[in-house]
Parts: C-alpha cells; sequence; structure tokens
C-alpha cells in the first residue's frame, strides 16, 4: 500500500514540481489547496504525512488532531518553521524541513528589491508605460562605497554578502552565532547590531523568526538609523513592526523599504485578490507608498529552488521511512536553526 500525502496550500507551480520529481510515484499525494488550519485539520484523516508551507498554522490543537489521525510526519517545504509548534510536536510526530532550496533565489531577491528602490525601476518603469519619459525624482545612488548591515549570516545571508561585496559596499554583520574565520576569509567585519543601526544606509534582514528576534526592526531601533535608510526584509514578516516601519516611513527616517515578507501576511499572500477591497489597513497603508515595493512571498521561487523542494522533501520522507533522523528533522529539544541533534536527543 503507498503511503498517502497530504499536500497543503497548493499552487500551480507545486504541483507541476513534485508530480515530476522521479520517486515521488511511490506515496500517493493529494494535493489541496486550503491551507493547514484548525479549520481543514479533519482533511488529514486517513493520510500518513502531511506536506505544509510556511502560512499554514500547524498549532498545538492541529498536532493534536493530526496525531489522532495517524499522522506520523510534517514535511516542510520550506526553511523556516516558525509556523510549527515544534515542542508540542516532540515525541509525537515528526517533523523534516527543506534548510536550503536555494539560498541564491533569495540572496538575489533581495538584491533585486534594493536596486530597485534604490534605482527607482517601479516608477521608472510606470512612468515610461504612461509614455512619460521624465526622470525628475528617480535620482539614486551609487552602492559602492556605501555601508550594507546583513543581520543574519547563514545559507541566504553569506550569499547576500558576496552579492554586496561584489558591488563594492562595506559590509557589517550581526549574528548571533560568529564564524570569524568565514568573515576574515570574505574580509567583513562581525558586529553590534548598535554599529549597524548607527552606520548602515542599507539594511537586509536574513535571520530566522524567533522569540528573540520578533520585531527586531522597532520604533526604537529604527530611532537609532541613519536618516534614509533603506530596509529590505526577505525573511519573515515579523522581524518587523510594520507600524513602526509606516511611522518611519511617513516622517522620511525610513528612505525605502524592500518588503517580500510582511506580518500579516498569511490573510493575502499567494492568493488574487485583485477583484477585492483589501480591508487590512496596514498593508493597504504600506501599498501607497512610492518608495516601498511589496512582493507576496516570492523571493524563493525558481526552477531550481522549487525542484530543490520537491527533491529534498521526497528524501526527507524516504529517510524518515528507512527509520532514520535524518539532518534535516528538527527537534523540539533544540533552540531554533539547523537543527541536527535529534539523533543525540533520542539516543
Ligand atoms: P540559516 O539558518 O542558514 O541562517 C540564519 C542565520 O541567522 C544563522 O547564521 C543564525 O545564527 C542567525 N540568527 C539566528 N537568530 C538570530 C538573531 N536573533 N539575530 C541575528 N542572527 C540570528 O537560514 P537561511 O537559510 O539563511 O534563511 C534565513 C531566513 O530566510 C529563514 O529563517 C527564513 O525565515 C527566510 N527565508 C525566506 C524565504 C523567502 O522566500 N522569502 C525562503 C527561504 C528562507
Amino acid at each position: 500500500m503507498k503511503k498517502k500525502i497530504a499536500f497543503f496550500d497548493t499552487k500551480p507551480y507545486d504541483k507541476r514540481s513534485f508530480d515530476s520529481t522521479v520517486g515521488i510515484e511511490e506515496y500517493e499525494i493529494e494535493y489541496f489547496e486550503t491551507r493547514l488550519t484548525e479549520r481543514s485539520m479533519a482533511l488529514t484523516k486517513g493520510f500518513d504525512i502531511v506536506c505544509a508551507f510556511v502560512n499554514d498554522e500547524i498549532t498545538a490543537p492541529v498536532i493534536d488532531q493530526l496525531y489522532a489521525n495517524g499522522i506520523r510526519l510534517i514535511a516542510m517545504r520550506c526553511a523556516g518553521y516558525n509556523n510549527v509548534d515544534v515542542c508540542h510536536a516532540l515525541d509525537k510526530i515528526r517533523i523534516v524541513r527543506v534548510p536550503a532550496y536555494s539560498p541564491h533565489a533569495v540572496a538575489e531577491h533581495a538584491l533585486a528589491l534594493l536596486m530597485t528602490l534604490n534605482r527607482k525601476i517601479h516608477r521608472a518603469h510606470l512612468r515610461t508605460r504612461d509614455s512619460n519619459f521624465s526622470i525628475v525624482g528617480l535620482v539614486g545612488m551609487d552602492m559602492y562605497g556605501k555601508t550594507v548591515g546583513v543581520i543574519g549570516a547563514g545559507k541566504i545571508g553569506r550569499i547576500m554578502v558576496d552579492i554586496l561585496c561584489g558591488l563594492g559596499m562595506d559590509v557589517l554583520v550581526y549574528d548571533k552565532y560568529q564564524d570569524k574565520a568565514w568573515a576574515e576569509s570574505k574580509g567583513v567585519r562581525y558586529t553590534e547590531l548598535s554599529e549597524i543601526y548607527e552606520k548602515a544606509q542599507v539594511i537586509s534582514l536574513h535571520c530566522p523568526l524567533t522569540d528573540e528576534s520578533h520585531h527586531l526592526i522597532n520604533k526604537e531601533s529604527i530611532a537609532q538609523m541613519r536618516d534614509g535608510v533603506m530596509i529590505i526584509n526577505t525573511s519573515r514578516g515579523p522581524l518587523i513592526d510594520t507600524k513602526a516601519l509606516i511611522k518611519g516611513l511617513k516622517s522620511g527616517k525610513i528612505g525605502a523599504a524592500g518588503l517580500d515578507v510582511y506580518e500579516e501576511e498569511a490573510d493575502y499572500f499567494f492568493e488574487d485578490y485583485s477583484e477585492e477591497i483589501v480591508t487590512d489597513d496596514v498593508l493597504a497603508r504600506l501599498l501607497t507608498f512610492n518608495n516601498v515595493v511589496v512582493t507576496s512571498h516570492q523571493a524563493f521561487l525558481t526552477e531550481e529552488a522549487l525542484a530543490n523542494i520537491s527533491g529534498t522533501t521526497l528524501k526527507n520522507i524516504n529517510t524518515f521511512y528507512a527509520g532514520e533522523h535524518g539532518a534535516n528533522e528538527i527537534c523540539g529539544n533544540c533552540d531554533a536553526g539547523s537543527c541536527v541533534r535529534h539523533t543525540k536527543r533520542t539516543a
């Protein structure tokens, strides 16, 4: 009997990518368009595995219901797992993830946001489409020689550092854990957040969302930043207190914001609301600024990343059925981040 996978929050590109993954035919997948929440959790009855994504809500009650329905594995097809109550799942359901599907895709998207905002490409595009060939108001700055702060130098942050070094920028790095040999090899310097806030003209966020990093960018941190600072967030929405960001944008303290993620994105992102009214006033306000570019959590969306997501998810599931604890397993006993210690804990 084939094991059955309940696949939530399906988009056409997910289905295309998973269906073409060699070896997936060993499993039976049912694709649900709905997200996994307390309202939809009953759908998992009769399945063995749940495959979920960034905006599924895998809370304690969802985990209990999944467990009662016989689910023993949640295969996250993403890197972040802040939407999973990992501790509650401990010793009930095992959780695996795809730690890196394409760090290049995300870093390159962060660069796209940065460059779009700096050279005002989004505004220039609208103008020339309307036969307005004026360049008044489109002055940018050379990135060469400017100071940039990268917060979180893991897989994505490090690629971002390479890109920014390539632009000739002076790169300051903050990470909770320092790898001095890496920093030295790249000619970049670890520092405290306070120095990044004080000196950086651009700040790019690449750390995970944890209790500690929640609202890292807030009223107080914004007050310490340089006037006109550009903030890029391709990591997780709640790293930024959006209301504080809006205040900063209104006062001119923040010169530009490139956001691929948003605090309340689960209500809107990935769906087409073009025929409806956006009732989220914070999001609506954000969209009115001509120095803000919002993309709807698409930084990962490249062919290469999709192929890695489906391939790694399949490997993770196979590892589970081989009775092993792979390196992509998340352990509720460990700090958020890259957990490869599950086998040690259970040993
Ligand atoms: P990673 O785990 O390789 O690196 C994260 C880094 O952040 C680590 O070096 C860690 O030490 C550091 N860190 C942890 N807590 C911190 C804190 N409080 N302050 C500063 N640094 C801290 O993760 P990776 O692959 O680089 O991904 C980073 C984030 O990017 C993910 O957590 C995820 O939220 C986001 N992401 C967004 C995607 C998108 O499509 N927009 C796609 C994939 C990931």
